[in-house]
């Protein structure tokens, strides 16, 4: 507990954040400490901005259900967790708005989330079921009939299936698919050179105006057709803010689904019985996958918050104008909420883990992502059944802006 404000503080004296990893499956260690003897820390990020840790579960629900904070990224005491993340965030923002509607708050983020709700909502999410098992069917047969062993999974099979399936509903045209890929494969990285995240922005950003320009010629099936029609030209929706809202519905949709299956392969090809258990029982994969996204919370530093007034958590004032980052992962390895927190048990009740946030924002992408993640694993063991590692453990890469894999090269 402390009594200075954050204002108050010297920011020299503050831990650095984002702390290091040491094993890539858990989060840094330091969150053990910080839920047991400091829920509330304030730390120091790389431009020396202060802002307040929140690191318990009921706490960081507390904070993601709160009314007085914001999400709004444009506010100066956001906080930015690595510098090119500040230059994106900065191009992005446009007449005075945020660049995403993930970062409006209120009435307007409502009205703009309701434009897609229901594309994402369980029913529809459900009937694609046949097409999401085709395209997983047609990666696994493309990388059967590889003439070369190893393969990398990411790049054969994690990264084109959600990318394929965002696509696929936004109406993005296949032989553009490719463009798309490679515009968006930049991987988000605490050390991405900001100059190549501001070029990777320009790209995409040709893309998805080339896409509207098309589909306001001439509408199609898809959802962009229908924002063209529905909310652009009646005036609900500017151009630039459906571009926007396309750049973030291309990139929430694969790079955070990707990750998650190439952890969840990696961690079944090294955990054997677990493997054993799910490939003799599928219907099991539905609660392995939960209990996968509770134990990675791989969109770790995504719920960023500013206090718009005063309120309380833990004991601690946080002040009108302080930068807050509600620390999912930190919340999900908590063993006042979850026994056992460090250890996978796809038995666990329940699916009150906050890998996909909590709150108004909370992740529409969800069933989506849980429809991808259980058909692809389930899939990939049945077929793929001698499926296994082809390089070092230690030389894997792996992600840390969104927990993930570089590449994980297999054999069969
Ligand atoms: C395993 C995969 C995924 C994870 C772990 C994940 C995680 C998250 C988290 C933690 C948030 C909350 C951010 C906040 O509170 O500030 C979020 C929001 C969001 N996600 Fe996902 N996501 C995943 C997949 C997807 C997919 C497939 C889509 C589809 C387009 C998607 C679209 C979105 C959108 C649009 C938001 C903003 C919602 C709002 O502000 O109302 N996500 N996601």
């Amino acid at each position: 507990m402390t009594a200075q404000t954050l204002a108050e503080m010297d920011a020299a004296t503050l831990p650095q954040f984002p702390m290091r990893r040491r094993c890539p499956f858990s989060p840094p260690p330091e969150y053990d400490a910080f839920r047991a003897e400091q829920p509330v820390a304030p730390v120091r990020l790389w431009n020396g901005q202060k802002v307040w840790l929140v690191s318990r579960y009921d706490d960081v629900r507390q904070v993601l259900a709160e009314k007085r904070v914001s999400n709004n990224s444009t506010h100066p005491n956001y906080p930015i967790t690595y510098e090119a993340r500040g230059t994106v965030k900065g191009m992005l923002a446009s007449d005075g708005e945020p660049p995403y509607f993930l970062h409006y708050d209120g009435d307007k983020h409502f009205e703009h989330r309701r434009m897609v709700a229901r594309d994402f909502a369980i029913r529809p999410i459900k009937d694609m079921e046949p097409l999401v098992q085709a395209h997983i069917d047609e990666l696994i047969d493309s990388m059967l009939d590889s003439p070369e062993k190893p393969v990398d999974l990411v790049r054969a099979f994690a990264l084109p299936l959600p990318t394929r399936i965002i696509s696929g509903m936004l109406g993005v045209p296949y032989e553009d698919m490719k463009r798309l890929q490679e515009a968006t494969d930049n991987s988000s990285s605490f050390n991405q050179d900001p100059e190549e995240a501001r070029a990777a922005v320009i790209e995409l950003g040709q893309l998805i105006d080339d896409l509207v320009t098309a589909k306001e010629k001439s509408p199609g099936q898809d959802i962009i057709s229908r924002l063209v029609v529905e909310q652009v030209r009646p005036g609900h929706l500017t151009r630039s803010q459906l571009l926007r809202m396309i750049r973030m519905l291309l990139i929430a949709g694969h790079e955070t689904t990707a990750n998650m299956i190439s952890l969840i392969t990696l961690y079944l090809l090294e955990n054997d019985d677990l493997r054993a258990r799910l490939t003799e029982d599928p219907s099991q994969m539905t609660q392995a996958v939960e209990e996968m996204l509770r134990y990675f919370t791989i969109a770790h530093l995504a719920t960023c918050r500013v206090a718009i007034e005063d309120f309380e958590v833990a004991g601690t004032t946080i002040k009108a104008g302080d930068g807050i980052i509600a620390l999912i992962s930190s919340a999900d390895r908590d063993g006042a909420h979850f026994s056992a927190p460090d250890e996978v048990n796809i038995d666990r009740p329940g699916r009150d883990h906050l890998a996909f946030g909590y709150g108004v924002h909370q992740c529409l992408g969800q069933p989506l992502a849980r429809l991808e993640l259980r058909l692809a694993v389930s899939t990939l063991l049945r077929r793929v059944p001698t499926l296994r590692l082809a390089a070092s453990r230690d030389s894997l890469q792996f992600k840390d802006y969104f927990n993930g894999l570089q590449s994980l090269p297999v054999t069969w």
